[in-house]
């Protein structure tokens, strides 16, 4: 691939034709569409600012912005002082077809799912576990602690008392594989202590209730409110145990206000209930100082839950929880036999990233990354349908959309989203039994498509949600 620096002539720019005002998109457009047909290959670089200004007798400032918004959606990168190119994977390589079925949507705006070429940091992960393996002691690879490696458990209590406020210790720690398998754990050792019945939120995330339904237990749903879960409900339902997501309710996004924490810790102890904490996406935080765990005001009574299948990628496999003392022997005999644990190796290479500081900066990385992606959605969404509201945008990676104050429904947003072959996920499937709301919405999860497509993906969205409405008119 040639890196010479490219001149404004092979860019073939010619923005005489547009009017002054719109010279600043006319540029982006010539740029991406230059990028995606190839015209400009991964790694050439672009003129200078002042050179492409000068020839296209554009302001300086006017190419500034321009390059700056390709960089933002991944077409160009720059470094401060150094030349703007264009981005290595700015344009997806088309995979080999043996190895992928032909995709049944062509894009998928489910929540939970990550852009697996950009997010999982494979080169620090790789630098990690060679670095363990040089340096681990051979008695690491025996049959281990049953709680998990020690040197996570170290590595997590630290990062989640300074990340998420938890208060913990690596004795009160145990590894699991991911949240959904941490549950499991937990229930099951709650149904042989005798438990019954277990608190959801309602809505909630529809596999959790499988997982809960599979221990034999019953479910008492818990109506979400604005700032958390109605805790009166709670108490009149008889639950020994309620699962909650506070950072960032699934799917509604709402926080947790900190009278309802308060109301929910009073409510354990009063009743010596257990607290299930999920707090699947809490390192994601964009407006504000980070949310803390509830865990952190009482110990005793919330088990904390967390995950890398948002930070790293799902197929790592690697959760912890954090638990009340009292709960870590019962835990670990209810589920010693036959639960599998994620491989020590992997377990040691993680506790490598936490104690380096690799894990924060990647996910410095992202967060700025998902906050651009967060604020391009809302825009467009907001230009489509003006009076819709949405719920969860502080953090997180998804938002919900209420489709009934846009003036459509999900029938309507459905059809014409399948028609584009765009997957989305509907808030009356998250709903325990008849919708405790007549709202209907959309969940958007904006982590999967990759940085190049991103703007043109949600395009298609305000697309869709634009004939859904005209088709109200009609
Ligand atoms: C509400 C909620 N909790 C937890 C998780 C993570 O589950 P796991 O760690 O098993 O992948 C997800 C993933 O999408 C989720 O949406």
């Amino acid at each position: 691939l040639s890196r010479s620096r490219t001149s404004s002539i092979d860019l073939h720019l010619d923005l005489a034709a547009s009017p002054a005002r719109g010279r600043r998109a006319a540029l982006e457009r010539t740029l991406r569409e230059a990028i995606r047909e190839g015209r400009l290959a991964p790694g050439s670089t672009l003129p200078s600012t002042r050179v492409l200004a000068g020839d296209l007798q554009l302001s300086r400032g006017t190419v500034v912005d321009a390059y700056a918004q390709l960089v933002a959606e991944g077409y160009l990168t720059a470094r401060p002082g150094s030349v703007t190119a264009v981005a290595d994977n700015a344009v997806p390589t088309p995979s080999q077809p043996a190895e992928r079925p032909a995709p049944v949507a062509r894009i998928d705006l489910r929540p939970g799912l990550l852009d697996l070429a950009s997010t999982f940091p494979r080169a620090e992960w790789l630098r990690a576990e060679r670095a363990v393996l040089r340096s681990a002691p051979d008695a690491s690879f025996d049959y281990g602690d049953l709680r998990g490696a020690p040197e996570l458990r170290t590595a997590l209590a630290a990062y989640l008392g300074r990340a998420r406020g938890v208060a913990t210790t690596p004795e009160r720690m145990v590894i699991c594989a991911g949240f959904s398998h941490g549950l499991a754990m937990l229930l099951r050792t709650l149904r042989l202590a005798g438990v019954r019945r277990i608190g959801m939120e309602d809505p909630c995330l529809p596999a959790h209730r499988a997982i809960v339904a599979d221990q034999g237990l019953e479910i008492a749903p818990i109506p979400v409110v604005a700032d958390g879960i109605s805790v009166d409900a709670l108490e009149q339902s008889g639950a020994d145990a309620v699962i909650v997501t506070p950072a960032h309710q699934y799917p509604t996004g709402f926080t947790m206000s900190s009278v309802r924490r308060i109301q929910l810790v009073q409510w354990a102890q009063r009743t010596r209930g257990l607290v299930i904490e999920d707090d699947y996406d809490g390192e994601f935080r964009y407006d504000r100082q980070p949310v803390g765990a509830v865990q952190g005001l009482d110990p005793e009574h919330i088990a904390y839950v967390g995950t890398t299948s948002k930070t790293l990628a799902p197929a790592v496999r690697i959760g912890w929880l954090a638990l009340p003392p009292a709960l870590v022997d019962p835990v670990i005999t209810a589920n010693q036999h036959g639960s599998a644990v994620p491989p020590a190796l992997s377990q040691m290479t993680l506790a490598h990233l936490v104690d380096n500081g690799r894990l924060d900066r990647h996910l410095r990385r992202l967060r700025l990354n998902y906050r651009q992606r967060r604020d391009m959605l809302l825009h467009t969404l907001t230009e489509a349908a003006p009076t819709i509201s949405i719920t969860g945008i502080a953090a997180g990676l998804h938002v919900l959309a209420d489709l009934s104050s846009a003036g459509t429904t999900e029938e309507r947003v459905r059809s014409v989203a399948e028609r584009h072959g765009i997957k989305l996920a509907y808030l009356t499937s998250h709903w325990h039994g008849p919708p405790a709301t007549p709202m209907q919405g959309i969940v958007v999860g904006y982590a999967r498509t990759p940085s190049p497509a991103f703007v043109d993906v949600i395009n298609d969205l305000g697309g869709v949600l634009r004939a859904a409405l005209a088709a109200n008119d009609r």
